[in-house]
């Protein structure tokens, strides 16, 4: 039995070996003898190939519409007045208040808002440029703002988290700078300071 077991393997050796040069240098053209060719030749259709199955003939096929990619949450409000003032009724920030997440936010804080609305929230950051002469500290309770008819103090998670997504006027926006649970650690640390010296 175990001859048979010999003769096999010493003819798969063989077929394998199979070259149809003789110079010594691989032949591409001729390929040998093949066992099971389905492992060699993909039946699937390759990425950028011809594909007769779709009218453009294109095998990479382009994401149906509305699909999310993976990791990305869609943001259903528009960088307009009305929906930065829906944002402010309807946004709730879904990270709790705790040291951890202020924590947190204060970091980003730290890296993202603080070289203009300062350190401590009364619009003193680094930047002196005039353009940023007259941010409004978090805290203040007295001016009326023009978007949200409110003060900075009683600004709403909403109207900040709109604010840090597509920015206000001299202020860029935030949306590819932070990720979402970022931007909510930030608003956290923002309530923070909207509270402090009153
Ligand atoms: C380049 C400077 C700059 C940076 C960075 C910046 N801001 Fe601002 N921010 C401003 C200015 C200037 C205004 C006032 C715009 C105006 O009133 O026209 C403002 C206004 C705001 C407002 C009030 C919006 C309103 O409708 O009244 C909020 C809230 C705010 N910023 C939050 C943030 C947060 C949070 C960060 C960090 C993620 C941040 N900003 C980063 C410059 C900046």
């Amino acid at each position: 039995m175990s001859r048979y077991f010999v003769l096999i393997f010493l003819c798969l050796v063989l077929v394998s070996c199979n070259d149809a040069a003789s110079d010594g240098i691989k032949e591409k053209t001729h390929r040998g003898y093949e066992y099971m060719p389905d492992m060699y030749y993909s039946h699937a259709y390759q990425t950028y190939t011809m594909n007769p199955n779709f009218s453009d003939s294109m095998s990479a096929r382009e994401p149906v519409h509305g699909t999310i990619p993976r990791g990305f949450l869609p943001f259903e409000y528009e960088n307009t007045l009305d929906d930065f003032k829906r944002a402010a009724i309807e946004l709730k920030n879904p990270f709790e208040k705790n040291t951890d997440n202020i924590e947190k936010g204060k970091q980003l804080y730290g890296m993202f808002c603080a070289h203009c609305h300062g350190e401590k929230g009364d619009g003193k950051g680094s930047i002196t440029h005039p353009v940023y002469s007259a941010i409004p500290a978090y805290f203040d309770d007295v001016m009326i703002r023009p978007r949200s008819q409110t003060t900075m103090k009683n600004l709403t998670d909403g109207h900040i988290y709109h604010s840090i997504y597509y920015g206000y006027n001299a202020m860029g926006p935030h949306y590819n700078l932070v990720s979402d649970e970022e931007r909510w650690k930030i608003v956290l640390y923002v309530n923070e300071l909207q509270n402090k010296e009153k």
